[in-house]
């Protein structure tokens, strides 16, 4: 017997025929593809790109807040590899996110310019999901909540999200219950990175597990540790290949949002969540034979 076009595909059009669930019903295609709504009149061409790009964005923020729960729940229980697993499929999501950006440089300055007005005052700073990205990593700057203050709802997500377990707590504190102990202030990320001696004692704590990566107990930590990193790194590359996006679209104008634009974007791409990783590396030396 011939086999079928569609045979063993759980979405073929003979389970539709069947009143069984279908490709476009489980991934609500049709509601999906009317959430575009253009503001300029006639619709500007290039509205649809912008979007569908900050909507892409969305749903892959809402993934990654997915993950990294998960990561933090696995941290809690001490399953090292478990979290490093997650924390590193986030990874490859950010490095998804990173090229993405560059899609908008299709559109020339000008062509943004004749929809850009419709859209003011929405901005990024109101990236409700964004906020709680940062904020599960443990960056929880409490002024950014301000943005949120006339929308109740909103701000109640990201009090909590706030408020919550984040991925530095979770690994210092699994770090201190493995037995590499450090003062427990430096939890608080503004305290470590307003003190060389805080972060010194992290370092001091956490070396072997750089110094003898083969050895057990450290090759998992090892992995997750670098996996941390590289979310740290990844999320600094946005932030960087975000502004030099901006710089390129909108040059030095303001930002919709009020700030000064590229000027204050570049002032967050030094943002870290974890300091004391990045400094490590300077406190390192080579193996002897
Ligand atoms: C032409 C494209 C874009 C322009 C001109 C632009 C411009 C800006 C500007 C000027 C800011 C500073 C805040 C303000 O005053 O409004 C900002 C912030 C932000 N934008 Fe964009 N943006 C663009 C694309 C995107 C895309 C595709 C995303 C995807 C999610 C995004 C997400 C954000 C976020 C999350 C912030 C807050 C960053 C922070 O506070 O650290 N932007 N953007």
């Amino acid at each position: 017997m011939s086999q079928k076009y569609g045979d063993g595909c759980p979405f073929s059009s003979e389970s539709a025929a069947d009143g069984n669930l279908t490709y476009n019903d489980y991934l609500k295609v049709p509601e999906l593809l009317n959430l575009q709504t253009p503001q300029s009149e006639p619709a500007h061409h290039d509205e649809l790109l912008f979007i569908i790009i900050h909507q892409s964005y969305e749903l892959w923020f809402k993934l990654i807040l997915h993950e990294l729960e998960n990561a933090i729940s696995y941290m809690a229980k001490d399953k090292v590899l478990r979290a490093h697993h997650f924390v590193n499929r986030v990874v490859q999501i950010q490095k998804l996110l990173v090229s993405q950006i560059h899609i908008l440089e299709t559109m020339s300055p000008v062509e943004f310019l004749e929809f850009r007005d419709r859209l003011m005052p929405a901005s990024g700073f109101q990236s409700t999901q964004f906020r709680e990205v940062e904020f599960i990593a443990g960056i929880k700057d409490e002024r950014y909540l301000s943005f949120f203050k006339d929308r109740p709802e909103l701000m109640k997500k990201l009090r909590k999200r706030f408020d919550g377990k984040d991925l530095r707590l979770a690994y210092y504190e699994m770090l201190n219950r493995l037995g590499f102990s450090f003062p427990k202030e430096a939890t608080d990320l503004q305290k470590e990175n307003e003190s060389l001696e805080l972060q010194e004692k992290v370092i001091h704590a956490i070396k072997p597990i750089y110094e003898e990566p083969d050895s057990n107990p450290h090759l998992p930590l090892f992995l997750l540790s670098e996996s941390l990193l590289e979310f740290d790194q990844y999320l600094g590359l946005w932030r960087e290949h975000h502004v030099r996006v901006v710089e390129r679209v909108i040059g030095f104008k303001k930002g919709s949002g009020g700030s000064s634009g590229v000027g204050y974007l570049k002032s967050t791409t030094s943002k870290k969540a974890f300091p004391a990783l990045w400094l490590l590396r300077t406190y390192l030396e080579k193996r002897s034979d």
